[in-house]
């Protein structure tokens, strides 16, 4: 079983590195190898895009090719969660009242574990006594959001009384914190600062408790110079024609970033975590683009 194939898997990193990008081709991914999937996602435009669908609501729907999709809204997250363990008069009070629900939108960490809570609850809920999902993947938020929804169940066993929320709680820790049931994905670009940043993010994470489990480099260009030194590195640029300086300007710049992203890609082969390089695509906010990506991360394990 690949480490990609656990219960609940998280995809963080910096926002627009690609997470929502690597969520989807993780979730067709899994869906291809005929697993049941369910993909969570806190912001649905990019996703719909790239699934080929109108928009994604907050609930659960199966698309043509057999894969699950939902959209963690908190306000919505909250209300399920409150009717599946308060009676409908008290949700009622709680959630119908405009005092109530300025207050609610005020207690840090509420909003971030109703949405978590919902894509915990999927990944236990059983049809008929067998798991309904065997992947619940969860596109996070960018670095310090995915870090707090991450964190939060911690938080709420520790400083919650006794009861439902203090139970579901401290259950979903044991599972986040066990890699037998759960990953952490982080994506970066194959660049020295977004890379300086993701390795501040696994620290955080690591100190969590959370292991990653796959760092995947998103968007790596293509090599179009060999190890060598091109031979026109040498030429004396005031011999040649305006176009060809320009040509050599643009060669040269291309070079100068396929040399910073090789080095990037050795660091992080260091890191001693499987890593995916998936490369720069054409429209990867298409389903056609999605597609390439999506083999890519298969070949890649
Ligand atoms: N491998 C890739 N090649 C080319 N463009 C990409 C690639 N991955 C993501 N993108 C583009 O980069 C932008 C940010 O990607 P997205 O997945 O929305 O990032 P995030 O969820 O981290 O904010 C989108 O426009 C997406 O289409
Ligand atoms: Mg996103």
């Amino acid at each position: 079983m690949s480490d990609l194939d656990r219960k609940l898997l998280f995809v963080t990193g910096k926002g627009g590195v690609g997470k929502t990008t690597v969520s989807v081709a993780l979730a067709q991914r899994a869906r291809a190898s005929g697993r049941r999937v369910l993909l969570a996602l806190t912001e649905g435009g990019q996703a719909a895009r790239q699934l080929g669908v109108p928009a994604i609501g907050d609930q659960i729907e199966q698309l043509s090719d057999g894969l699950h999709v939902v959209l963690l809204e908190p306000r919505a997250a909250l209300r399920e969660y409150a009717e599946m363990s308060l009676p409908p008069s008290l949700v009622r009070a709680l959630l119908d009242n405009r005092y109530s629900r300025s207050f609610l939108s005020a207690v840090p960490g509420l909003y971030p574990w109703a949405c978590l809570g919902k894509a915990w609850y999927h990944s236990t809920e059983t049809v008929d006594g067998r798991d309904r999902f065997d992947s619940v993947i969860i596109d996070a938020p960018a670095t310090g959001h995915g870090l707090e929804m991450l964190r939060v169940p911690r938080v709420i066993s520790e400083a919650a009384a006794p009861g439902i929320l203090k139970r579901d709680a401290e259950q979903a820790w044991a599972m986040i914190t066990d890699p037998a049931r759960t990953s952490v994905v982080v994506v970066s670009l194959p660049e020295e600062l977004p890379m300086l940043e993701s390795l501040e993010l696994i620290a955080d994470l690591r100190a969590l408790g959370l292991e990653l489990a796959r760092y995947v480099l998103n968007g790596r260009l293509s090599d179009l110079f060999t190890e060598q030194e091109p031979s026109w590195l040498g030429l004396d640029s005031a011999t040649l024609s305006a176009d060809a300086q320009q040509v050599l300007a643009i060669g040269e710049r291309r070079l100068c970033d396929e040399r910073a992203q090789a080095a990037v890609e050795a660091k992080a082969r260091q890191l001693g975590v499987p890593l995916s390089v998936l490369p720069w695509v054409f429209g990867a906010d298409t389903p056609e683009g999605t597609a390439v990506l999506a083999r890519a991360l298969a070949q890649s394990q």
